[in-house]
């Protein structure tokens, strides 16, 4: 027998890790290797010692807390999420899986079981793209997709790349070729989320079972017209970068509304638009496109009429327009056995759920590039996150822990197959 979790110790842990912020005064910010994020991974690390785990690190800074199993051979069973946060979000999202993982952990220890197989958990370095300008750092990594070539090619805004900040902290580089995980050599992964939409408390309900997760495709997009006067320019005559990237934003959010994919958003988060008076036609304007889709083949299609529409838009409004492709990652459907697992769990402990899609992407996105993987979510206040307002309730997240840790007991005592 499992005991219930302790909405205390995830309540203690949580408001520990959001300490570590740097932006106290408007919601939580913990930007990768930032002070506060530093402070928070040295935090999170001594209470994983303090449960008892090994504790490692890679050379990109993933951290590892290892619950031996019975047999240290046999793969384990992972769970964890990130730490690392937006500007300016809430202290949930990825927190919730960390901190859900380490009180899985203590519950299965509690109960003096000490299962088959090792139970991992993991904190994926920076899954947020806000200092790197790419999600999913470490987690990509793991699935050998970022290479040390990619880290000496990504910089932050103040020029530093990310192979020099992780040197500057000495995680060694000639060790970074160790990082990707073979196929096979994890039994499987579930990582515990917010699930970052309303369903759940739409529906009543306190556990979604993710089936499957979208995947982002992101794009720098650079529109070039013609600085002039904003009194002189008779209409005619302009070639406005400012309304030239609203004909973008129109069509981006019209063919995402029109897909026929069970799920697709398409979003303009970033917009600079140069020299940014009120008496000049914008010149330049720079903005970034993130589109999300459960169906790679859907994105692929939306993608085509989009480049399609912007030539158009070019030729219409005399201006240029340039993408810079930054990621087209693909989405994944999660493991049906694990899902069932998940599924058994609530069933056994009463836990009423939904099956659900994730429409953010998550580093479960990227281990399930090399083991089985799926999610539990717990319910979000109004739906909200990635902001200050983002909320779940410590009782919610309990619920998801309870179906977590029997879900690893189950996985790390399988071995038959
Ligand atoms: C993750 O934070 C996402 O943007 O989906
Ligand atoms: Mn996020
Ligand atoms: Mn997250």
């Amino acid at each position: 027998m499992i005991n219930h979790a302790n909405a205390q110790n995830i309540k203690n842990w949580l408001e520990a890790i959001n300490q570590f912020n740097s932006t106290l005064e408007f919601g939580t910010t913990r930007v990768l290797f930032t002070p506060s994020e530093i402070a928070a991974r040295e935090y999170v690390k001594n209470e994983m010692l303090k449960l008892g785990m090994n504790v490692r690190e890679d050379a990109i800074g993933n951290i590892f807390a290892t619950y031996e199993g019975q047999d240290t051979s046999l793969p384990a069973v992972w769970t964890g999420s990130h730490i690392d946060t937006v500007l300016n979000a809430g202290m949930f999202d990825g927190m919730a899986g960390v901190v859900g993982g380490m009180e899985a952990v203590r519950l299965i220890k509690e109960s003096g079981q000490r299962p088959k197989r090792s139970i991992e958990v993991i904190v994926y370095t920076s899954e947020e793209p806000t200092r790197f300008g790419l999600s999913c750092l470490g987690s990509r990594a793991m699935a050998g997709k970022l290479s040390l070539e990619d880290a000496k090619n990504l910089k932050d805004n103040d020029g530093n790349t990310f192979a020099e900040v992780l040197k500057s902290l000495e995680y060694n580089p000639v060790e970074f070729k160790n990082i990707p995980i073979s196929k096979g050599s994890v039994f499987g992964a579930v990582e515990l989320h917010i699930e970052q939409n309303g369903l759940l408390e739409e529906n009543g309900l306190p556990v979604g079972i993710v089936k499957a997760i979208c995947a982002p495709t992101n794009y720098s997009v650079e529109v070039y017209g013609c600085q002039s006067h904003a009194g002189g320019t008779s209409m005619d005559a302009r070639r406005d970068a400012f309304t030239a990237s609203c004909e973008v934003s129109l069509s981006l959010e019209r063919l995402a509304k029109e897909s026929e994919s069970e799920y697709t958003t398409a979003t303009i988060g970033r917009v600079e638009v140069v020299p940014n008076a009120v008496n000049v036609i914008p010149g330049t304007v720079k903005f970034s496109i993130d589109i999300r889709d459960i169906d790679f083949e859907s994105k692929n299609i939306l993608l085509n009429k989009l480049l399609k529409e912007i030539s158009e838009i070019e030729q219409k409004r005399g201006v240029n327009i340039t993408l810079i492709p930054e990621n087209h990652d693909r989405p994944i459907r999660c493991d049906e056995k694990i899902v069932e697992v998940i599924r058994q769990s609530c069933e056994n402990q009463g836990i009423a759920y939904q099956v659900m899609i994730s429409g953010a992407y998550h580093d479960s996105l990227f281990v399930g590039e090399f083991a089985p993987v799926a999610m539990i979510f717990v319910p979000s206040k109004n739906g909200i996150s990635h902001s200050p307002e983002e909320w779940t309730d410590y009782e919610d997240i309990a619920v998801g822990v309870d179906a977590l840790a029997e879900t690893l007991l189950t996985l790390a005592n399988t071995t038959d197959e």
